[in-house]
């Protein structure tokens, strides 16, 4: 018989396709809503195979509402700080996640924001859709220079690099920080490896781009935006979490910031009031990987991942390998 597997929503169609040549029995979720936690623990429960999402948090409770059978979590993300890796190992369940097939549209949605907010794009939008542009007026909207400026990229794994690359374009100065250099990086003349502290206090834009774990949570506190120039902006597109929003609100209001772009917040999809409340913060709903062909390829990933793992292969993204060696089926 067939093991059971679940999808917790729809996924992009060629990974549904690629699960049902191998699992036609598979159940899903076909509401595009997040499954209350306590749907989650209902639905999961005889799953062999679970296809998670980022906004499912895979806990202690999870793992063993699933049951005993659960050989593998598949995250469809490249960031798992939704699934709790640690329970899973210890349950002999492997976890896999996403890498490498969104970073393009993560790093190109950076961009976007960093320029959104430089040149104010939303707001001269939304003043424009309310009937209020007149005429061109040599005061109106002016923003702040891109080309020529200094990026700071924090966390230079496959999406700040990427971030990092493209600002050549723009004849930027980069520094980076990362726990370990990146000597492909500093190809260019003028990108740098520095200190965090360094960093903010010289960039004129401040990409994030960590995994959200127990040590970065609150990187960008009141702390770091006070090392901050004025003039800078701050951008993230990794995990909410990483900034602390009521003091990123305060550090605006009180001119110590010169914006914000972000696409993540700290209670998703909860958007605190103090930047709603903001023109110059440009605000998306977590969209950093939503191009059809990222979203197409992540879907196909995590499927192919799942499979893997429960035809009692080593799945290609597996996260702590250690598990798969311990559950590995003798030979
Ligand atoms: C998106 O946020 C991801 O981690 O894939």
């Amino acid at each position: 018989m067939d093991v059971d597997v679940f999808v917790t929503q729809p996924i992009p169609q060629p990974g549904l396709d690629l699960l049902a040549r191998a699992h036609p029995g598979f159940r899903i979720n076909t509401e595009e809503r997040v499954l209350e936690h306590s749907e989650l623990l209902e639905r999961v429960r005889g799953a062999a195979g679970i296809l998670a999402l980022l906004t499912d948090r895979v806990d202690a409770e999870v793992l063993d509402a699933a049951g005993p059978q659960l050989r593998i979590v598949a995250n469809m993300a490249a960031g798992f700080d939704n699934i709790d890796l640690r329970e899973a190992s210890a349950r002999g369940v492997m976890v896999t996640n996403t890498p490498g097939v969104l970073t393009d549209a993560t790093a190109d949605l950076a961009w976007a924001l960093l320029f959104a907010v430089a040149r104010r794009v939303p707001e001269a939008e939304r003043f424009l859709r309310a009937g209020r542009f007149r005429c061109w007026g040599p005061l109106l909207f002016l923003g702040a220079d891109v080309t020529g400026r200094t990026l700071g990229v924090v966390g230079a794994g496959r999406i700040g690099s990427a971030v990092a690359r493209r600002a050549r374009g723009f004849d930027m100065k980069v520094l980076y920080c990362n726990r370990s250099p990146r000597p492909g990086l500093e190809t260019g003349l003028g990108v740098r490896k520095v200190p965090l502290e360094e960093l903010l206090g010289e960039a004129d834009f401040v990409s994030l781009h960590l995994p959200l774990t127990p040590e970065t949570r609150h990187l960008i506190d009141a702390r770091a935006l006070a090392l901050m120039k004025p003039t800078a902006f701050l951008v993230n597109t990794g995990r909410g979490p990483l900034v602390d929003e009521a003091a990123l609100v305060e550090a605006l209001a009180a001119g110590r910031l010169a914006g914000a772009a972000l696409d993540v917040f700290e209670r998703e999809p909860e958007v605190h009031p103090g930047l709603l409340a903001r023109d110059d913060v440009v605000l998306t709903p977590h969209i950093g990987s939503a191009t059809t062909s990222a979203r197409a390829r992540m879907a196909v990933m995590a499927a192919g991942n799942l499979v893997a793992g429960l035809r009692g292969e080593r799945p290609p993204n597996l996260l702590g390998g250690e598990t798969w060696e311990k559950k590995r089926p003798r030979e």
